[in-house]
């Protein structure tokens, strides 16, 4: 049985006890051991446990007792009745004194603790009710995105627009689809830091995903898939793996301007499978690298004017850290282009 699930009655009553005997060892060591060991300061230890556990009253009941206990292991009341009370009596009272003094501060220590723990408390669950909110907002959400790209394409593909309706209505199917994968980013994000997601593990093979990732990005023609010497396959689950290689294409593409290109590598090396995203873009200072895959973690500089929430490379981290893998970012500096990686295991067989 822990000690926080004891009842009420039986925990004081345990707590007491357990001064008292702490005051008698005390007591008893200081008696053996002569004036001059000042075992006396020992007392100070029941006397904070006391004030801790019990309060302030039951503190200054304890220093009380450690201070009577004191008198009488020291002899007072013998060298008092040899050689006159005042220097027994003055050393008491200045014992009593700082022991009162340690009980007020500890009971001012104790009060201040469990303020902040209630204020902690009332934070977390503040905090919780708020997530809880922004889930279920971040959940409508997406369904109404994805209505809207479903609806958008349809229209788009419908014969009786006009070029410029057609061009506003595309328009609009790809900002709903944008909304909708801000959206169950922000979901993933919250399973995968809560340790909810389940990942559905299958074999992969990161040729095809790499291709497919490529082929549908917002600039096909501006990337190159480039393919290791045989077939490179991982354990993986498809959709979290393809959105982490997609964070990477994306920001590729939007930190290097037309026509720059964006190559994907597959390599194998030393028992791991990975996947490189390079480009010919803004870079960024290495010693900023290691902000990039934190939460929020935009850099100042070239990248700021873009629009961006700082969550993709935070995303494709824990994605990748999920299936036991690790990411990599390099930069020679500003202006030079930029390397993303991630790796993970290798599979024995597709
Ligand atoms: N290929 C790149 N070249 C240079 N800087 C990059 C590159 N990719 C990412 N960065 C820097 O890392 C920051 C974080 O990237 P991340 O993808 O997490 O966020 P974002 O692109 O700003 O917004 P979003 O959440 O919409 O993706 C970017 O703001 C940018 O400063
Ligand atoms: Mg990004």
């Amino acid at each position: 049985m822990r000690w926080g699930d004891l009842p009420a009655r039986p925990r004081r009553v345990l707590i007491v006890a357990l001064h008292l005997v702490a005051v008698a060892v005390v007591g008893v060591a200081d008696y053996v051991s002569g004036p001059q060991y000042e075992l006396r300061t020992f007392y100070l230890i029941p006397v904070m446990s006391a004030t801790w556990l019990g309060g302030r009253a039951f503190g200054l009941g304890v220093a009380a007792l450690a201070t009577v206990s004191l008198f009488f292991a020291n002899d007072y009341l013998g060298r008092a009745l040899a050689y006159g009370i005042d220097v027994p009596l003055w050393n008491t009272i200045t014992r009593f004194v700082l022991y009162s003094v340690v009980v007020l501060l500890t009971a001012q220590l104790r009060r201040q603790d469990r303020e902040l723990r209630s204020r902690r408390d009332e934070l977390l669950r503040e905090a919780e009710l708020r997530e809880g909110s922004i889930a279920l907002f971040v959940h409508e959400l997406r369904h109404s995105a994805a209505s809207m790209a479903l609806a958008s394409a349809s229209l788009e593909s419908s014969p009786r627009l006009a070029d410029d309706e057609r061009s506003f209505v595309g328009r609009l199917r790809q900002q709903a689809g944008d909304l909708e994968r801000v959206a169950s980013g922000l979901l993933t994000i919250g399973r995968l830091e809560s340790g909810s997601l389940a990942l559905d593990l299958v074999p992969v093979d990161l040729d095809r995903l790499a291709c497919d990732a490529a082929a549908a990005s917002n600039a096909p023609d501006r990337i190159e898939v480039r393919h290791a010497a045989r077939p490179v396959a991982v354990r993986a689950d498809p959709d979290h793996l393809r959105r982490a290689l997609d964070n990477y294409i994306r920001n590729a593409l939007a930190y290097s301007a037309p026509p720059a290109r964006v190559t994907v590598d597959v390599v194998e090396r030393e028992g791991a499978a990975g996947l490189v995203v390079s480009d010919a873009g803004i870079g960024f200072d290495p010693r900023e690298t290691s902000k990039l895959f934190r939460k929020y973690g935009r850099l100042s500089g070239p990248s700021e004017r873009r629009d961006g929430a700082g969550l993709g490379l935070y995303l494709t981290r824990l994605i990748v850290e999920a299936h036991g893998g690790t990411v990599d970012a390099r930069s020679e500096g500003r202006g030079t282009g930029a390397r993303f990686a991630l790796y993970l295991p290798l599979a024995r067989e597709v």
